[in-house]
């Protein structure tokens, strides 16, 4: 049985305790405790949901153990808070865990209280049941002040994390939370040459007698002329545009010679298209309407993301898919008339909302511009944010996105159930469980079955359909979304654009790289640079030096790359980063190897992913609040003698060097280098 909860009010306690001292020490000016949720805790940033002053980061008491406490600081790994002590604090005591709202094995976190850049404290990892720790921490003489909590190195998943009965005792002023240090927006990426330059993937798949779209990207002044050597039969190129369409006959491998020409000089490279089975054989890179434009997206808004993204010239850099997230289908009781009318036709159809009159146009309208186009759906009857989902009409659904000449569909979870498909006919079934269980090589489970269903109709449709599967790492879907034809698979909950979110997501994707390779890639979401905002646009939340590290580490893992920004508005900076080749070559490498980490030290990682060329990218990540140098051994990375060492933002040689490489690293930063080569 539950222990019935102690309750703690130190609101007097601590006053009487403290004048107790005083004048047990027969000091004339008693240090004044400041509760820590005196202070403004809204600057607090964390991985999930909203920091709380005297309740925990779900709303409910503080509560570590059986002990309910009065005050404090509930939040959410990985969460950091910064402080300026202002000279006046001379203790900080606290008494910290994890919250008894929750029960789980994922959860594990780590606390660290940082004085001017030095750890005074920290609590080794902590789960859920383990008891609470009592701190008590000296400042004489600290400036400023952190307080951390780490997500112990296996992700932010269920990590409630308390600063139960957190509290300054204080001689002066009082302690003041800050916002995180400025940094300038520095831009690393050199602009491209003026000459030709081919970029972005250069393996690309098909299947036999689909149509095929690939656009050469090429920086370099325009006008530009293209060829092409051994162009397989069925193929044509434009020479202006660099546009190649046409539909193959025959499984096969043709290697191709890219040729780009403008008035200072010219350039080549080859192109492998593989007529097989398998699509997407490198990560797919476009724009998804989701973090920006959430259920405010309409056609308009596409059409505009569509030509931003020519206009800016990311197109250049292999960027070429637009993706429409939820929200193009009509709404189950929305009030909006933009949301509101037939579901389907008598046919079963799908039919849009009014916001999208023209649904093959607008797919038209893309194409023209050399870029793909993708939507999303639920396996449920009802997508999450409540529009009209799949369920019972998989194959009229991925007939119909065929028929308006769709390249991607990412598909959700929500209101779909196993308890809902007990209901299914097996008229709608397509055929699952007879195709299933003749083939399977394991047992299809519960998750993978409405997964199947829509793989079943997709295979139905002429045309290659990019498979995003998004049920958050449900069931370790990483282990099974390739066998359900997923090119790619969510493996974690909906990203923010927050330090703890964001690296919380990124560093949990270790051990996920068996899984990876051309065709099936581990995703674990959307960029979150730029303007975004989930439908109330806003700056980015993460400073300059953590979008580089999420831009970096996004790249070593080989994850689909999907914008999340209104593209319209792209600023210097953001586009800096979206369109720096040889940080790009990483995620699009041809050998398909997604980054392992090779490294770890507290808080400083090394992440390691094989290129094809026999090199190796590497992430010298710092996810401390203090710049500190981060060392690669080539022990590490099975590499003997001395090995040219080229750094890949700055683009630039940084000479060779022989059993390791160290540099200096900023706090939530990265230094991506290339070696081996
Ligand atoms: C979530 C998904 C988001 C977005 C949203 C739309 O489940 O993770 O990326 O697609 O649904 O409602």
């Amino acid at each position: 049985m539950k222990q019935p909860a102690i309750k703690i009010s130190h609101s007097s306690l601590g006053t009487v305790a403290t004048l107790a001292l005083a004048l047990l020490l027969g000091a004339t000016a008693a240090a004044a405790p400041v509760w820590l949720d005196e202070l403004d805790l809204s600057k607090t940033s964390q991985g999930w949901g909203e920091a709380h002053k005297n309740k925990s980061v779900d709303g409910h008491a503080l509560t570590l153990g059986n002990v309910v406490f009065e005050h404090g600081l509930g939040t959410h790994a990985e969460s950091v808070l910064y402080l300026n002590l202002q000279g006046g604090a001379e203790k900080f005591s606290a008494t910290v865990g994890v919250d008894a709202e929750v029960n789980n094995d994922a959860t594990s976190v780590e606390f660290s209280v940082i004085g001017d850049g030095k750890t005074l404290w920290q609590s080794g990892v902590m789960r859920a049941g383990t008891p609470a720790k009592a701190l008590e921490v000296n400042l004489t003489g600290i400036k400023n002040l952190i307080l951390m909590v780490g997500d112990a190195g296996d992700g932010i998943n269920y990590d409630h994390a308390d600063w139960a009965n957190a509290k300054f005792e204080i001689s002066g002023a009082r302690p003041e939370t800050v916002a995180a240090p400025h940094e300038d927006a520095v831009i690393l990426t050199p602009p491209a040459p003026p000459t030709p330059r081919i970029n972005g993937a250069a393996i690309f798949g098909v299947r036999p007698g689909h149509a095929l779209l690939f656009m050469i990207s090429a920086t370099g002044v325009r006008p530009m002329t293209f060829s092409a050597d051994h162009l397989p039969k069925g193929i044509t190129l434009d020479a202006k545009t660099g546009l190649l369409v046409g539909a193959l006959a025959q499984p096969g491998e043709y290697v191709v010679t890219l040729h780009a020409r403008n008035q200072f000089g010219t350039d080549q490279r080859a192109l492998k298209i593989v007529c097989g089975d398998q699509i997407a054989l490198t990560p797919p890179m476009g724009w998804n309407s989701w973090n920006c434009f959430a259920g405010a997206v309409s056609a308009e808004k596409v059409k505009a993301a569509a030509d931003a993204l020519i206009k800016s010239g990311l197109q250049n850099h292999g960027w070429n898919y637009i993706n429409i997230d939820d929200f193009w289908q009509t709404h189950r009781d929305s009030k909006d008339p933009t949301l509101q009318g037939p579901a389907r036709d008598a046919a079963g159809r799908i039919l849009p909302n009014p916001r999208f009159p023209d649904m093959k146009g607008l797919a038209d309208y893309v194409h023209s511009k050399g870029l793909k186009i993708g939507l999303y759906s639920s396996p449920g009857p009802w997508t999450c944010g409540g529009c009209v989902g799949s369920f019972g009409h998989e194959l009229e659904d991925a007939q119909q996105y065929a028929e308006w000449g769709f390249d991607y569909v990412k598909y959700d979870w929500c209101s779909y159930s196993p308890e809902l498909e007990a209901k299914r006919g097996s008229a709608t079934n397509l055929g699952v469980i007879k195709s299933w269980s003749a083939a399977a090589p394991k047992k299809l489970t519960e998750q993978m079955y409405p997964y199947a269903v829509m793989q079943a109709a997709l295979a139905k449709a002429d045309r290659d359909i990019v498979y995003s599967l998004c049920q958050y790492g449900m069931g370790d879907v990483w282990t099974w979304g390739a066998q359900v034809n997923g090119n790619c698979w969510r493996t974690t909950g909906d990203i923010t654009d927050s330090w703890g979110s964001m690296a919380g997501i990124g560093f949990a994707q270790a051990g996920h790289e068996k899984f990876a390779g051309p065709g099936h890639w581990n995703d674990p979401d959307m960029l979150v640079v730029g303007k975004l905002g989930w439908g109330s646009l806003r700056p980015t939340r993460l400073t300059p030096n953590e979008q580089y590290t999420h831009i970096s580490l996004w790249c070593l893992l080989a994850s689909p790359l999907l914008i999340g920004c209104d593209m319209t508005q792209l600023d210097e900076f953001t586009l800096s980063l979206l369109s720096n080749d040889e940080v790009l070559a990483v995620n699009q490498d041809s050998l398909g190897k997604q980054a392992g980490r090779i490294a770890k030290n507290g808080d400083l990682e090394v992440w390691a992913k094989d290129m094809a060329d026999g090199s190796k990218a590497i992430g010298l990540f710092n996810r401390g609040t203090t710049e500190t140098g981060v060392e690669v051994k080539w022990t590490d990375l099975g590499l003997t003698g001395k090995h040219l060492v080229r750094d890949l933002w700055r683009q630039k040689d940084l000479g060779t060097f022989a059993d390791a490489f160290k540099a200096s690293v900023p706090r939530h930063g990265v230094v991506l280098i290339r070696v081996g080569k």
